[in-house]
């Protein structure tokens, strides 16, 4: 869309909820509320709530020892933020942005699910990496409001954000959003719905490029250092271990579906996986991690 000429005035946006506390959920929570928004954050038991929960503390903390933050304000943003295991709390909330893991089937019947609980105005926007929003929208009936809202790990420090917008998205919801993007600091582009949108579409083959390197004989620290050497700020496979192998795999899958004609298909992640080696969250991937994130070989 032509989105300079529309003349449209974004919306106010008071409250916004998050559904799924995990690594994105949790970093999108934090962005918000570091920048003054009320969050409610969903999760499907108290175990995963609290563990979201704590990472957005640990956060917020980390501001405060950084100087950042004084501890009076680290305590008046987190009292901006409500975990809660139901959506009793979605009716006057104006954003929803849906951030589990990538199921087609769940995403699609969060999204019915919403329609019942959330005013008519609200904004339904989906974090999926790749997933077509057309399908994620498929059992909803008000499919204008439905936009992706795709951040980068860790989503409280990657300046970017891509809007994705379907044909169904209403100008009005691309405006608001790309207001709220200004409001905590993203950079926005907004892009076309097809699987990857822009970023991923670059990324994929960047990330396929270095594991056919690796099943050919490269060594996984090696490659990393040369390509930190070459600027980058962490290399292909401690990127994959921060994005975490679930995430990996489910988005890469998507990808040779839709491009198979582009595709390296490498093992090396599942074989990883076999190994229960899932990345950094599980504290052991490509590389081994310690209680401070701290990276060595293994
Ligand atoms: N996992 C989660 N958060 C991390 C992290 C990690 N491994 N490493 C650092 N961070 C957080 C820190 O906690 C800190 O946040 P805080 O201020 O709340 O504590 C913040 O990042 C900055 O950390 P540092 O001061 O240590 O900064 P660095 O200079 O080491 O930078 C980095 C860390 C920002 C992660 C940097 O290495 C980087 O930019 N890496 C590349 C990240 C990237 O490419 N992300 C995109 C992933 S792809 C994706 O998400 C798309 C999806 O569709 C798959």
């Amino acid at each position: 869309p032509n989105i300079t000429n529309m003349g449209l005035t974004a919306r106010k946006i008071k409250k916004a909820a998050i559904i799924g506390g995990g690594l994105m959920g949790s970093g999108i929570a934090t962005i918000l509320i570091l920048n003054n928004f009320n969050v409610v954050l969903k999760e499907v038991n108290e175990q995963f709530l609290s563990a979201g929960i704590n990472r957005i503390k640990a956060s917020l903390q980390s501001f405060v020892k950084k100087g950042q933050l004084t501890v009076e304000d680290y305590k008046k943003k987190l009292s901006l933020l409500c975990g809660v295991l139901d959506y009793e709390q979605f009716r006057d909330t104006d954003v929803v942005i849906e951030a589990v893991i990538e199921d087609m089937f769940l995403k699609q019947q969060i999204f019915s699910d919403l329609e019942k609980y959330c005013h008519h105005n609200c904004i339904f926007a989906t974090n999926t990496s790749t997933i077509d929003l057309n399908i994620i929208g498929q059992k909803t009936a008000s499919q204008d409001r439905i936009v992706g809202a795709h951040f980068f790990s860790p989503a409280h420090v990657m300046p970017l954000l891509e809007i994705v917008c379907t044909h169904h998205t209403s100008s009005q919801v691309i405006v608001d959003l790309l207001d709220l993007a200004k409001k905590i600091q993203k950079t926005p582009i907004v892009v076309g719905n097809c699987t990857g949108f822009a970023v991923n579409r670059m990324f994929f083959p960047y990330a396929q490029a270095a594991c056919f390197l690796v099943d050919h004989g490269l060594d996984v620290y090696h490659t990393d250092r040369v390509i930190t050497q070459f600027g980058m700020p962490m290399g292909p496979f401690r990127l994959a271990d921060l994005v975490g192998f679930g995430v990996a795999i489910a988005t890469r899958k998507q990808y040779y579906q839709s491009y198979p004609e582009r595709c390296y298909q490498s093992m090396l992640l599942q074989i990883l996986v076999e190994d229960n080696r899932t990345g950094e969250s599980s504290r052991k991937g490509f590389y081994v991690y310690d209680d401070k994130r701290k990276a060595s070989r293994d």
